[in-house]
């Protein structure tokens, strides 16, 4: 059955196809900035000004979706920026439903962007206060959800945000707006480079005290069933590449669609490796997200998707 391009066509099992994909943009204040980010080639952060040339370019390839990453231009303990009216995020969010009404916009939902000391939640004497970020996280998903936001995606992994956030987006007569919970999200090394683009390492210690344990598979499937629970209506499993066996489970275990978040510094690597002629790119890249959809993702967040969907539809 492999003898010919027409039979393989005929008995494949995944197809990869440009709906699978969901592209992540970083947006920053001022004006004219289109920058690239040094440890990831051809992602850049986009002033507003410049944004909607992006997103255009992501419509016209037939991806469905974006999600917006916001670097603030001021800091603070409790990461006012991110629930800020005219919060970066929620500029954004408004500029691109205005001219694109269709396009799933999501918003991710932390605040260590936001914050000076670089932690996903409000610090109390050195320790992560859950239940006081819950608050502050409520705040954000129901300004970035006024703001037009399909989507919230929360990736702060405190304790209980899918309910909270489910409550307070209800409470704020938002009921319509969907929540693709990070139920999954290692403390992983892969997040580098992201953290490099986003200016969110943490200042002090590092996230393992809310992000989960790279060695535990079952504690997963806790996760994503409270988080379902709780309210999510999508749930992510985060990385991608290193935990194809956690998206397999997680699958088999919730009837909610799965997402996968192919990381920064899953992409970091593929571009160095391609940049010395080591791997072709464009064979590696497709290998990859098929495998990833084939491990049961119905979504794929990938900073891969613009090149992707090109290699895939032959469009431009
Ligand atoms: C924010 C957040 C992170 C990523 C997405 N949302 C970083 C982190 O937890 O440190 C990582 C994405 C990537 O590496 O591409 N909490």
């Amino acid at each position: 059955m492999r003898a010919s391009s027409a039979m393989r066509a005929l008995v494949r099992e995944t197809v990869l196809t440009p709906d699978d994909f969901i592209y992540p943009i970083f947006v920053v204040h001022g004006q004219g900035i289109k920058e690239e980010i040094a440890s990831m080639p051809g992602v850049y952060h986009f002033s507003l000004d410049n944004l909607l040339a992006e997103v255009d370019q992501v419509v016209a390839l037939g991806i469905p979706s974006i999600i917006l990453f916001g670097v603030p231009a001021r800091k603070d303990a409790f990461g006012s920026e991110a629930y800020a009216d005219d919060g970066i995020v929620q500029q954004a969010i408004r500029l691109v439903k205005e001219k694109h009404p269709d396009l799933v916009v999501m918003a991710d939902n932390c605040l260590c962007q936001f914050t000076d000391h670089g932690h996903c939640g409000v610090v109390k004497a050195g320790i992560i206060d859950n239940d006081a970020s819950l608050e502050l996280l409520v705040k954000t998903a129901v300004s970035q959800a006024r703001a037009g936001a399909d989507v919230i995606a929360p990736s702060n992994m405190m304790d209980g945000f899918t309910a909270a956030i489910r409550r307070g987006l209800d409470e704020a007569g938002l009921e319509s707006v969907a929540i693709l919970s990070y139920a999954v999200k290692y403390a992983s090394a892969f997040y580098g480079p992201f953290r490099e683009a986003a200016h969110s390492t943490p200042q002090f210690g590092d996230r393992r005290t809310y992000q989960m344990d790279p060695a535990n598979g079952r504690e997963a499937l806790r996760e994503a069933v409270s988080d379902v629970e709780e309210g999510a209506d999508m749930i992510m499993v985060k990385p991608a590449m290193a935990y194809m066996d956690v998206i397999q489970a997680v699958k088999a275990r919730v009837d909610v669609p799965v997402a996968a978040y192919n990381v920064s510094g899953e992409y970091a690597m593929i571009k160095a490796a391609a940049a010395n002629g080591w791997i072709d790119e464009r064979a590696v890249v497709l290998e990859m997200l098929t495998g990833l959809k084939r491990a049961g993702a119905e979504m794929i967040l990938t900073y891969h998707a613009k090149d992707a969907a090109r290699w895939l539809t032959g469009r431009d």
